[in-house]
């Protein structure tokens, strides 16, 4: 034995160490932080805090949520950040930037910037008096500004930089701006030309956030809008079909922003941003609804399940059980819906940054 033995024996020791902790960094450890911008599908509650009509902080919603709170979470229970966060091996839901409830402390590991009715184009925050997307942003530099006072320099940009960022956001420019209000029709006569325009602001939207240190980032497109139980509603003439025009637009527009990834992780140095597209799967869920234990896909729970959302959901005409429906209002998936299709992203395009 002798001198050989024992440093063949630290050898060892050190390949065991280095292999269980790249192991337990590939379970979780290397996205240290959620951090989340864009509209109703991912605000955890910042809505609640400002004076806006766009908000889900009473029952019924959240009645499926921990302790059956309505967190200002437009569905019934959780939504994807949060399934993502505890895939992560993070915390079980994500809280929002506004709620005072919560410190840095608590934000160092996951924090939602995201309001509910807000969009990429400025206009489309007015309608219903939300955050526009560059007050999201000056809300995340406020942010880095305590975190780094809270834990020094290094940590917090470390926790910049590994962090996931959850970017989800656009419906509400089309359907509750560009085809509700005349303003952005009349400037942009033609769709495609709005199209391009919102791509613009999503360019400048992207680099800013890389300026500011963010690298690994998840970017939902549009849901195939044409099936949210509030459009098919008014497609009398089609027997409350889905409307295909608004999914093609869908296509059309998850198409150009598909372009501005490949263009965007070529032009900026380690910046990694994904085309987590769930359009595809949350199109299955509505044709198929069965196949993953769904009754219903056409309705909402809440209401008549054809236009109620926010004030409109009674609690009294409420469903008894959302987990049977595909959507939980006229306009948000159901918590079961949120878990599937956050399973499909985290396979599909979200594993690698484990
Ligand atoms: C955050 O709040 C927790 C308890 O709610 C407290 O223990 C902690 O000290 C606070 N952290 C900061 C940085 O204020
Ligand atoms: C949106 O509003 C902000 C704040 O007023 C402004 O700085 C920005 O230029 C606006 N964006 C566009 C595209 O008009």
């Amino acid at each position: 034995m002798g001198g050989k033995g024992y440093a063949l024996w630290l050898f060892i020791i050190e390949i065991f160490v280095h292999f269980s902790t790249s192991s337990s960094s590939s379970s979780g450890n290397k996205v240290p932080a959620i951090i989340v911008f864009g509209d109703s599908s991912v605000d955890s509650g910042n809505n609640n805090f400002i004076p806006t009509i766009a908000r889900s902080n009473f029952e019924p919603y959240g009645r499926d949520f921990f302790n059956g709170n309505p967190t200002g979470r437009f569905s019934n229970g959780r939504i994807a950040p949060d399934f993502i966060s505890e895939a992560f091996g993070i915390k079980q839901s994500v809280p929002a930037y506004l709620d005072p409830a919560y410190n840095i402390s608590d934000f160092a590991s996951g924090v939602c910037f995201a309001s509910a009715g807000t969009g990429y184009d400025n206009a489309t925050a007015m309608v219903a008096d939300v955050i526009p997307l560059w007050k999201e942003v000056e809300y995340y530099k406020e942010y880095q500004k305590k975190l780094r006072a809270h834990l020094g320099d290094e940590k917090a940009n470390e926790i910049i930089r590994e962090a996931l960022y959850l970017v989800s956001i656009g419906t509400n420019d089309f359907l509750e701006n560009y085809y509700t209000l005349p303003e952005r029709r009349c400037e942009f006569p033609i769709v495609q030309q709005y199209e391009d325009f919102l791509i613009g602001l999503a360019e400048s939207f992207f680099k800013e956030i890389y300026g500011l240190g963010a690298r690994k980032i998840s970017l939902t497109g549009l849901p195939p809008m044409g099936c949210l139980p509030l459009e098919r509603a008014v497609n009398i003439l089609e027997y409350h079909n889905c409307v295909e025009d608004y999914n093609n637009l869908a296509l059309e527009f998850n198409g150009k922003l598909g372009w501005l990834v490949t263009k965007l992780n070529k032009d900026l140095p380690g910046f990694q941003l994904v085309d987590a597209n769930a359009y595809d799967i949350i199109l299955q869920i509505v044709k198929h609804p069965s196949r993953f234990g769904f009754e219903v896909a056409d309705t909402g729970c809440c209401g008549t399940g054809r236009f109620e959302m926010g004030f409109l959901c009674d609690p009294k005409f409420t469903c008894e059980d959302a987990s049977k429906y595909v959507f939980w209002d006229a306009f948000h998936p159901s918590e079961k819906t949120s878990q599937i299709v956050s399973n499909y992203l985290i396979k599909k395009y979200l594993a690698k940054f484990r």
